[in-house]
């Protein structure tokens, strides 16, 4: 009987909490199912000049009107972004290509035609009215049809360029789901629109075609080798010295728990190091050692496929980051093609191997 009403006073409570943080979600954070309504009000947002998150395969972006300064200054403004990195022009169809660009390669169609709408960030020289502020001071502008049904319906309600970069503060992991972009940006966007989990999980493939021959300058979905065997020639490679935008610097895409890289062989010496001789909290992401809880160390074990490994990546990387541990240690996957946007993204999250 008291059980009983303990439990019935616990649901009451439970529900109330639920309602409670719906109300918050709908009035405060302006966090909307990504329904025609809710896509429509987000596209007059944008037309307002205001920012408006948004679901796309890769991660969720940022987005305001490309076409208007004062929108595009808010982004780095809300993101503390730097005004010298520049932002992405998310577009709906390939005609807009011209709106943007100019002197357009042959190439950057046959890509465009291959992998859009999908992971693939064209980097081509820009048209002489589209404004440095968007471009970060650069005279090229990236340009991409993202491969998410929300993202394009927007993009259609909203007819224009929406200029996006991943909706997280600068430096920070970029988000997968709408309760990041929330918890991160919550009170610094006018509409998050929830469209679910993103499919990918990693940022775009960067491909610069402005220059003589293309370049890499960010790995993602879309790999190297499905690239060169398009165009038919090999892609220049990023120097790692060479600083050129924000997806280049040392640490980017990081937790703020310091996180290090360890090969399978040396992780539990490693665990017992930290957590035995130095007293310290673990966190462990894994993705083939079998590890078994124990005191002071949390382990989130990964799928041991590349995509779906990308999938959850920064989804684990924030819940060890909530626990705040003294430090993360993340297992080296397997050194083959298939993990190449993960070992990127994974050497700029960590601040050393061990
Ligand atoms: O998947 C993605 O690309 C996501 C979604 C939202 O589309 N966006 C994204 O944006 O990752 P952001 O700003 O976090 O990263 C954009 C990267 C920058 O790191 C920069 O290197 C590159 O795009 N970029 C943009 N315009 C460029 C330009 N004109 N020249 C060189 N790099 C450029
Ligand atoms: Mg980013």
């Amino acid at each position: 009987m008291g059980s009983n009403k303990l439990s019935v006073r616990h649901l009451r409570a439970v529900t109330k909490c639920w309602l409670l943080s719906e109300i918050i979600r709908y009035f405060f954070m302006k966090l909307l199912h990504a329904d025609a309504a809710a896509i429509s009000r987000a596209a007059d947002v944008l037309r307002q000049g205001r920012l408006v998150a948004f679901p796309t395969e890769t991660v969720y972006g940022l987005g305001a009107d490309a076409a208007n300064p004062e929108a595009v200054a808010a982004i780095f403004k809300a993101k503390g972004r730097p005004a010298d990195h520049p932002l992405i022009v998310h577009i709906g169809q390939l005609e807009q290509l011209q709106d943007w660009a100019k002197d357009i390669p042959e190439c950057a169609y046959r890509l465009a035609e291959r992998f859009w709408p999908g992971p693939l960030t064209l980097i081509l020289n820009k048209r002489a009215a589209v404004s440095e502020l968007l471009t970060g001071g650069q005279q090229t502008v990236g340009l991409r049809i993202p491969g998410h049904e929300v993202a394009l319906q927007l993009l259609r309600a909203f007819s224009g360029g929406i200029a996006a970069p991943s909706a997280n503060r600068f430096g920070r992991i970029s988000p997968t789901c709408a309760r990041h972009v929330a918890g991160e940006l919550g009170e610094r966007v006018d509409v998050i629109l929830d469209g679910g989990a993103c499919r990918i999980g990693l940022e775009s493939t960067i491909i610069d075609l402005s220059g003589e021959q293309p370049v890499l300058l960010r790995p993602g979905a879309i790999s190297r080798q499905q690239i060169e065997a398009l165009l038919r020639t090999d892609l220049l490679l990023m120097p790692r010295t060479e600083i050129h935008a924000p997806g280049m610097l040392a640490v980017h895409y990081a937790p703020v728990t310091p996180a290090m890289l360890c090969a399978a062989e040396r992780l539990q010496e490693m665990i017992l190091q930290l957590t035995v001789e130095k007293q310290r909290k673990v966190g462990v992401l894994t993705c083939r050692y079998s590890l078994q809880e124990c005191r002071n160390v949390r382990c989130i074990h990964l799928s041991d496929q590349a995509d779906a490994y990308a999938r959850s990546l920064y989804d684990a990387m924030r819940q060890l980051d909530a626990l705040h541990l003294d430090s993360i240690l993340i297992e080296q996957p397997p050194q083959t093609e298939a993990w190449q946007a993960v070992h990127d993204r994974l050497r700029k999250a960590t601040v050393g191997v061990l």
